[in-house]
């Protein structure tokens, strides 16, 4: 079963919705007369979003905050608690920088950690508690193929994609006892703005289109707990293989061949 407005309706609430997969997300649920709830720390985008879906017929709120802030869950209420909410798409997660591990400051770590692991299991907790009640509701939580395979560069990202995935699935088995439906969506390269921001832009075709993203998503939210953007498919099946210690050897070489050796 595909997303249906009467059991993950009539609101959502999208972490990352102001652009890229998050805001092609929102505006496909919009054309099924779902409202949405968009959260991110730009102001701008997100009222543009907002006014796009209005457009569309139906509601949309605003919130401009910062998801590794201590008291996000307090603020994520403030706008929440008056709706019914039957999906949550976390969407934001993106890594706010690359290199060795030990390079890091701490604080950077540490967001990286707020952001994804604690941020999707801070709301699944407060939105699942919401969803088992009426026996219906989806969680959406974005993972990539880093999380399949230690990812030199980017390692602490890439523990908190492995936490969001076995997380999910473990979450996926909890909620479908209450029929509340759980997706882990592993995306690949895709073209969004804060990929280009970070300076990576992809040829015609070379990287995924974010709206094929959102789709993908939305068409299997019934069929947790996993679901793997085509693209990354092999990469997946590869990577999922018992040999940890060769599979990592092999990741770091190829992330290696793409970034400035650090390591030399
Ligand atoms: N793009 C790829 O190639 C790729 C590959 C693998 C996995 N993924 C996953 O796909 C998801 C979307 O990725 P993306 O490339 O679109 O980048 P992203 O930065 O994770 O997502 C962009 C959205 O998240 C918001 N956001 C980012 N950090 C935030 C924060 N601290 N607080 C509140 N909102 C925040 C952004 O708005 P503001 O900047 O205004 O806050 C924007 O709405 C992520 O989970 C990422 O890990 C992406």
């Amino acid at each position: 079963m595909t997303l249906d407005p009467a059991r993950h309706g009539p609101w959502a609430v999208i972490p990352g919705g102001s652009e890229g997969i998050g805001a092609c997300i929102a505006r496909r649920l919009a054309k099924l007369g779902i409202s949405s709830v968009l959260i991110a720390r730009k102001t701008e985008p997100l009222e543009e979003i907002a006014e796009e879906l209005r457009g569309l017929g139906v509601e949309a709120r605003t919130l401009a905050l910062d998801l590794t802030a201590p008291d996000m869950l307090e603020r994520v209420r403030a706008v929440t608690d008056d709706l019914e909410v039957g999906l949550l798409v976390y969407n934001a997660g993106a890594s706010l920088r690359t290199g060795p591990f030990i390079d890091w400051d701490l604080a950077d770590v540490e967001q990286v950690i707020r952001l994804n692991v604690v941020g999707q299991t801070t709301l699944s907790h407060h939105f699942g508690q919401q969803m088992a009640k009426r026996g219906r509701g989806g969680i959406v939580l974005m993972g990539s193929l880093a999380g399949v395979a230690g990812s030199p560069s980017v390692i602490t990202y890439s523990g908190a994609k492995a936490y969001s995935q076995i997380f999910s699935e473990g979450l996926w088995w909890e909620m479908k006892q209450h029929d509340v439906d759980v997706l882990h969506v592993v995306v690949g390269q895709t073209d969004t703005p804060a990929m280009a921001r970070l300076g990576i832009t992809y040829e015609e075709g070379e990287g995924d289109d974010p709206d094929m993203v959102a789709q993908l998503a939305l068409d299997n939210i019934a069929k947790g707990p996993v679901v793997v953007v085509p693209n990354m498919q092999e990469g997946f099946d590869q990577l999922t293989n018992p040999d940890r210690k060769g599979l990592t050897e092999q990741n770091a070489a190829f992330i290696l061949s793409n970034t400035e050796g650090t390591w030399d």
